[in-house]
């Protein structure tokens, strides 16, 4: 993907951090593999070639040792101006010139960082002299590891801020987010699901930076408003009675309501027009669709083999220890619902890690598996054995003493939806989750 848009022009890459570990807090027992995945994401990133990257909280999870010994062995270039771990770690900017352009690099971490020995110190002071340091660029980019509200505060502090670029809230901000100081917030979401991708161009003088597709979108809903308006006065004018057109009165008034207020959208968005900066930015979703970078995909493939060996494979089965029976003790008395189990994408999700060889992965098998991090439940992705996939226990609870009493022990009944967001909690499942549509297909 980058280097497809690097034949188009010139191109900053930067990453604004959780790309170890995702999160602060580690377990111990995921520490070896979220370890091996760090070793292959700085090796795959200096394959790639990035511009500027920052040590996000899930970096930090790695150690602070770690993440130093990743970046020289790797040369990655990371910026921090405020991480302060008895002295400064890693240079506080970086300024590249690209296609006759500066751009100063700036990164800034957030509260969130739990690495023992370390602290963020006060971002304004710590960004503002780190741009002075760095003389003048066209383009101050900031890449964030702060909540989006001190992202603000920091902008509304340091006018001369162009771009923030937030890896902490992994939102999917295909709009930016605009800053009170003019410029830009981009964020493209969690787990490398998608790429941000900013276009833009500078206009002289400016100051300020514009979301170019802004205009277009409220000039495209003042169309479409208009379109209804006049279908409404269309069949006002036919009414056969006044009730009817009086009905449908209101609802043209209320299509005036909503024009007026877009057209003074649309003035005020032409009267900020003064100089500047046009930007239009995209998510690319990095899914199957797009071809795997050869000699990533090489890298990933390495990886798994050796996420796999060093994983440990219980010896006594999940279901021989724990409360939970397995799909397979309960299709003798209730048929039915098994039968129709077996239709579902549930009754596959094994097969679905199988499949992409992510059976080891430990931040896969949760949701992917019965009881899978329930306090009786696997624990570990080598002990799943007779849990695999989202069988009935997954939604009706461990059943071992109902299948020995069914009478006397009762099931959760109708699981509600409570249950399945455990698992189709709007990240992973990239936020697909409709209760309406998606309940009826798994009732039985
Ligand atoms: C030996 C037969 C038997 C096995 C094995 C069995 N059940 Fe049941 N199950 C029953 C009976 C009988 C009832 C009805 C109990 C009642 O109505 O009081 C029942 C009721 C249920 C209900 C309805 C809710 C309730 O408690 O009334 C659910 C859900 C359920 N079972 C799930 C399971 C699951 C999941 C398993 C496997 C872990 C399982 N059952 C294994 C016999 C069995
Ligand atoms: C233990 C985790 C887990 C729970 C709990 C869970 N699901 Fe799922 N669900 C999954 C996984 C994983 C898949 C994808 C399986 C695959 O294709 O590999 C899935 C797939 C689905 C699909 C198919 C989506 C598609 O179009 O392919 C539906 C529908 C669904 N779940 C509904 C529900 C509902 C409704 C609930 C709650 C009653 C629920 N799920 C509870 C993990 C879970
Ligand atoms: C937080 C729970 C959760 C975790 C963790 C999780 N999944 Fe899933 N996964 C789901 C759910 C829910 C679905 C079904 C989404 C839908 O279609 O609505 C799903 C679907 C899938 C599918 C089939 C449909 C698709 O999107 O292609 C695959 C393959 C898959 N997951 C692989 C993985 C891999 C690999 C990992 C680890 C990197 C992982 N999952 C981690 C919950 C999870
Ligand atoms: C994704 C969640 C999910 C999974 C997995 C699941 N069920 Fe259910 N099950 C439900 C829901 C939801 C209902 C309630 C349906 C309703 O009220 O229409 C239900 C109802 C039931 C009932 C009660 C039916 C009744 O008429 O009262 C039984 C028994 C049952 N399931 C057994 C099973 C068995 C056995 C399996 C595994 C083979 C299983 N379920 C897997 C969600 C699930």
């Amino acid at each position: 993907m980058i280097e497809g848009l690097r034949k188009d022009g010139p191109v900053v890459v930067v990453d604004a951090g959780n790309l170890y570990a995702g999160k602060a807090a580690l377990r111990d027992q995921d520490r070896a593999q979220q370890l091996a995945k760090g070793r292959l994401l700085a090796e795959a990133y200096a394959l790639v070639g990035v511009d500027a990257m920052l040590p996000g909280a899930g970096d930090l999870a790695l150690g602070i040792t770690t993440v130093r010994e990743l970046a020289r062995a790797h040369s990655l270039p990371y910026v921090a101006a405020n991480l302060d771990c008895g002295g400064a770690v890693f240079p506080s900017s970086i300024t590249i010139e690209r296609g006759g352009i500066t751009f100063t690099m700036v990164g800034v971490v957030g509260n969130a960082a739990k690495e023992p020995g370390c602290r963020a110190t006060e971002p304004v002071a710590a960004v503002r002299a780190a741009i002075e340091a760095a003389g003048p660029a066209d383009v101050v980019l900031v890449l964030s590891g702060q909540k989006v509200q001190e992202d603000d505060a920091l902008a509304a502090a340091i006018p001369g801020i162009s771009l923030v670029v937030n890896g902490q809230e992994r939102q999917q901000l295909e709009q930016p987010h605009p800053l009170p100081n003019g410029g830009l917030l981009l964020s493209a979401g969690s787990r490398g699901k998608q790429l941000g991708v900013l276009s833009f161009t500078l206009t002289p003088g400016a100051t300020s930076w514009r979301d170019g597709q802004v205009l277009d979108r409220l000039a495209d809903q003042r169309e479409s408003y208009r379109t209804r308006k006049a279908e409404l006065e269309k069949r006002q004018r036919e009414a056969k009675d006044d009730p009817s057109r009086e009905r449908l009165g209101k609802q043209v008034a209320f299509f005036d309501q909503k024009l007026e207020g877009l057209e003074k959208s649309l003035t005020d968005a032409g009267k900020q027009a003064g100089p500047a900066h046009r930007a239009t930015n995209r998510l690319v979703d990095l899914g199957t669709e797009l071809a795997d970078h050869p000699a990533t995909a090489a890298l990933v493939a390495k990886a798994k083999v050796l996420i796999e060996a060093a994983e440990p494979v219980a010896t006594v089965s999940a279901v021989a220890t724990g409360p939970f029976a397995g799909s397979s003790a309960c299709t003798g008395c209730h048929a039915e619902q098994a039968q129709q189990w077996g239709t579902t994408a549930h009754s596959r999700a094994w097969a679905s890690l199988v499949a992409t060889n992510n059976e080891r992965d430990r931040a896969c098998f949760s949701c992917h598996v019965t009881g899978a991090l329930h306090p009786d439940g696997p624990q570990d992705p080598g002990a799943v054995a007779g849990l695999e996939s989202v069988g009935c226990e997954a939604c009706h609870g461990p059943g071992k003493a109902h299948v020995g009493n069914p009478p006397t022990v009762e099931m959760i009944a109708k699981p509600g939806v409570e249950i399945c967001v455990g698992c189709h909690d709007g990240k992973q499942d990239g936020g697909r989750f409709d209760a309406a549509t998606y309940l009826p297909q798994v009732a039985h």
